[in-house]
């Protein structure tokens, strides 16, 4: 398809706006639009991501979505475009690169902004030539009324004083949309409508986006909506990506894809609960805690979920609450259910990258006891090094598969 980007030269300030926009929002374009008004900028490039370092799952389908539902998003707003020259340019996606293009397109004098959220900046700080990316641009951090920017400018590291003044900081009330939260509502079927333009409402619906449910039955809807209300946004995305990788396993490994399914999906129900719930809801349910999980207790949720599975969604599937219950320690000789959940849950695609995380999805759908062993490593060693004291259910997980995994080499 044709770029709508035909000539920039005749324009003194433009803002390019960044993002998956995976669905773009009413925040993205409140965003876009305050910024606009504010800095007098005459034109906003919308530029949907390409593949961004770190990420190598490209869905080039998908990418024609993420560009179509933007175009559709600011057909209405004569100040806006779009651009597809992130999503069609081959290899790994630098902002660097996307704007020195436009630099050649635009006249010497063209300023250019560069809109993000003050979120972002961070993680900016760690791009690509970043010192020569904060020469050519004028960085723009929007954020949520209120924002305390005084601490995420003391908290850049790395970052020379220089680089700091040229960062523009601009409220924009409608911030708490996000793209996260718009996805996990489309699975558990919660109204989007007003969240975004009815025209990208339209589409998703249209082309059956997001939704990614792996069978629609009443009881599983029940769950996901339920979920909705007491797990972040993130978790909620997270949970949906381990029920995904579970099924995927269940079939290669002959387990019930739908017990691997509710079983991912519940396997952190109780996580978002704070300590004094945690507590409080462990007495209700009758869930003991030994000594080494009173005093770490983020060890509690999988021993709570077991119980809340139980009491709130349930579950009488002895097997789904077990998955539940050791997904976090692991114990010696697991069910292949207890095996693909705590597997399942260390290599969902949702899951920042870590080293080791090819290993264990590679061993996975090939030697799950091997997967296991180096699932467990990964875990006891990461919790050694935050000088956690390892629940002896890992220790003995551990050692069990170590010789079970040696002994069958
Ligand atoms: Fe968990
Ligand atoms: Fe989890």
């Amino acid at each position: 398809m044709r770029d709508e980007i035909l000539d920039l030269k005749d324009y003194k300030k433009i803002a390019v706006m960044g993002g998956t926009f995976d669905p773009i929002h009413y925040g993205h374009l409140v965003a876009a639009e305050t910024v606009r008004h504010r800095l007098g900028i005459e034109k906003v490039l919308f530029v949907p991501t390409g593949r961004p370092p770190h990420k190598n799952n490209r869905n080039v389908e998908h990418d024609e979505h993420r560009y179509l539902m933007t175009v559709l998003a600011t057909a209405n707003n004569p100040y806006f475009n779009v651009s597809r020259i992130e999503i069609d340019r081959p290899g790994m996606t630098y902002t660097i690169d996307t704007i020195q293009s436009l630099k050649k397109i635009c006249s010497d004098e063209t300023e250019i902004f560069f809109i993000t959220g003050a979120d972002a900046i961070n993680e900016i700080m760690t791009w690509k030539r970043v010192g020569e990316l904060l020469r050519i641009c004028n960085f723009v951090a929007v954020t949520r009324p209120g924002y305390d920017k005084d601490s995420l400018l003391r908290n850049m590291t790395g970052v020379e004083n220089d680089y700091r003044i040229n960062i523009t900081f601009i409220e924009v009330p409608a911030l708490a949309i996000s793209s996260t939260d718009i996805r996990n509502r489309v699975i558990a079927e919660i109204p989007i409508k007003y969240l975004l333009p009815d025209e990208v409402e339209q589409y998703i619906i249209k082309f059956g986006l997001y939704k990614t449910a792996f069978e629609n039955k009443p009881f599983f809807t029940f769950i996901n909506q339920k979920l909705h209300t007491v797990l972040t946004p993130e978790r909620f995305a997270h949970t949906q990506g381990v029920a995904y990788e579970a099924v995927n396993l269940a079939k290669v490994w002959g387990v019930s894809a739908e017990k691997a399914y509710i079983a991912g999906l519940l396997h952190d129900c109780a996580k978002d609960f704070d300590d004094k719930e945690t507590l409080s809801l462990c007495y209700d349910y009758g869930v003991e805690l030994d000594e080494i999980i009173k005093r770490q207790l983020y060890l509690a949720h999988s021993f709570l979920g077991a119980a809340v599975a139980e009491k709130e969604y349930l579950v009488t599937d002895s097997e789904i609450l077990n998955a539940i219950k050791y997904h976090t320690t692991g114990r010696a000789e697991m069910s292949f259910l207890e095996k693909i959940i705590y597997i399942a849950d260390m290599i969902e695609p949702n899951r920042p990258f870590y080293s080791g995380i090819d290993d264990i999805r590679k061993a996975a759908y090939e030697d799950i006891d091997k997967a296991v062993y180096l699932a467990l490593k990964q875990t006891v060693d990461f919790n050694n090094g935050r000088n956690r004291i390892i629940h002896p259910l890992s220790v003995l997980a551990m050692n069990y598969y170590e010789n079970h995994f040696i002994a069958s080499k």
